[in-house]
């Protein structure tokens, strides 16, 4: 008899890249998981070492199969999800990063991005890329690198280097160099790739002067498209989706109207608006959701760029807890927080404000205020932006949204899920598997292989853990509101 199979996924997050074993009713069988450094060299900037980044990933899939007793014969498939925006840069011959990587979060280019709004072009990149104009994305992030770092234009133009968000390196560096590709969702947010054509583009290209032969080829988020070479040598990777991508498959919102968000570095809620792009109003994000036999399909998105990374501030650089854990006992030791609010505007804000220089705040202090009272603000002003993106999500949707899948880390905390639900006014569902980003990954990875029939067969693995739902009323709600909006004007364009 054949031994059993499994599906490796591969989630290379902000801060740590993780391995998980994953069998076919959807348990994780093993997961291995390690940090790694993150660059801070001047104030708004953020930086991973490619190396780093790879050898951790590498390190941790080595790692999840030896907990697990497989070698490569046990495993169907691979599928890929990732920190998404990322930019890396490298010689298309030896395979060196010509410098570290710019993150998602890195604020470096605010100007460029400015300059760009001040040509008129934002309207534009919306209508071609489904996205506004930001340091967030890799276009700008990209052009800094061919203009600042020595010799990196003419290299370019020379044929000479690949560009790559996350997942086009971490395929490059398992098929040891053979396969330079991106999938639809992570090319969707590079701010050079066309939604509606599904091609990069030329226009775009022109406009801020990249050359196309850094560009990696674009695949379906669910498909065979590279062998493994070396490490683990001749596994197909079938399933490639940024990480927002991944939870939104992995929490089975496969419906037009679903929506989930996830708790990590950031937080991010997505929702399914099936085949049709749908253009924001209220500056949100279309973005693609996935591509599937050649169907795709895509989901308006709320990025708030610090949410988890709140709590890793108050323990790293505050030291007011030891454990992220420790911050829901903490907040749950006082009823309020006291008037204190933290707008978490560390790397400007996200989506509905678009403020690249906006920055964290803490105000309604008072001779009373303590640890806890900063706990519990930090986890209010986690969940208000939340709230925000929500409400322009329902504008742009033309409909009230009735309920919201939650996954990530921080989706574990209970009293920061019935805060969420109390400022949301609906219910907040954690499934049973909070793991969906990886599963997402697993599940695109497996359909392309067979390892499952279809996505009915997998949306039946999907179960409910909690609901939790609001304890606050209407008026109470729009108090909170009222005071966070109040708190936000005074983080806004605070670097200006
Ligand atoms: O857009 C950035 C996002 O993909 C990062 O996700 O989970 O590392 O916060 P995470």
């Amino acid at each position: 008899m054949a031994d059993k199979q499994y599906i490796l996924a591969l989630d290379q997050g902000t801060t740590s890249s993780r391995a998980m074993v994953i069998d076919a009713a959807g348990n994780v069988v093993a997961l291995a998981q390690r940090p790694f450094e993150q660059h801070f060299p001047q104030p708004g900037w953020v930086e991973h070492c490619p190396m780093d980044i790879w050898s951790s990933q590498s390190g941790v899939l080595t790692e999840a199969l030896a907990a697990a007793d497989l070698e490569a014969h046990h495993i169907a498939a691979i599928g890929i999800t990732n920190q998404r925006e990322t930019t890396v840069l490298w010689d298309r011959e030896t395979g060196e990063p010509v410098c570290n990587a710019i993150v998602w979060q890195d604020r470096r280019t605010a100007s460029w991005c400015d300059a760009l709004r001040e040509r008129g072009l934002a309207p534009k990149i919306q209508e071609k890329t489904g996205l506004l104009p930001d340091a967030y994305f890799s276009a700008s992030k990209l052009v800094w690198m061919l203009d600042h770092v020595e010799g990196a234009r003419a290299r370019a133009e020379a044929g000479k280097l690949a560009f790559g968000t996350v997942d086009s390196w971490l395929v490059w560096k398992l098929t040891q160099g053979e396969t330079h590709i991106t999938d639809v969702t992570n090319a969707s947010r590079t701010m050079l790739f066309n939604i509606h054509t599904l091609e990069w583009d030329t226009e775009l290209l022109e406009l801020f002067n990249v050359p196309a032969s850094l560009l990696p080829k674009v695949v379906s988020s669910s498909g065979e498209c590279g062998r493994t070479r070396g490490l683990l040598d001749g596994i197909a990777i079938a399933g490639i989706a940024g990480d927002q991508q991944a939870a939104l498959f992995g929490q089975m919102c496969t419906r037009a109207g679903m929506a989930k968000c996830t708790y990590g570095t950031g937080a991010f809620m997505l929702m399914n608006t099936g085949e049709k792009p749908v253009t924001s109003k209220s500056r949100l994000l279309t973005t693609i959701a996935w591509q599937i036999d050649g169907r795709t399909e895509y989901a308006l998105e709320g990025s708030m760029l610090m949410a988890g990374a709140v709590v890793q501030w108050l323990r790293d650089e505050l030291h007011l807890i030891r454990k992220s854990s420790e911050i829901e006992e903490l907040a749950a030791s006082v009823p309020t927080s006291d008037g204190v609010v933290i707008v978490p505007a560390f790397a400007g804000l996200g989506a509905p404000h678009w403020d690249q220089y906006a920055r964290g705040t803490i105000v309604g202090l008072t001779r009373g205020t303590g640890r806890a009272h900063i706990a519990r603000a930090a986890l209010e002003g986690i969940v208000l932006q939340a709230a925000d993106v929500l409400e322009a999500m329902e504008a742009d949707a033309g409909m009230p949204l009735m309920q919201l899948r939650v996954d990530g880390g921080a989706a574990a905390n209970n009293l920061l899920m019935q805060i969420q639900s109390d400022v949301l006014g609906i219910e907040v569902v954690r499934p049973k598997n909070a793991e969906a980003t990886a599963l997402g990954a697993a599940y695109l990875a497996g359909l392309a292989v067979g390892y499952w029939a279809n996505t009915e067969a997998i949306a039946e693995q999907w179960q409910v853990d909690r609901i939790f739902k609001p304890e606050i009323d209407a008026e109470q709600r729009k108090r909170v509101r009222a005071t966070w909006h109040r708190a936000l004007d005074r983080a806004r364009e605070w670097e200006q």
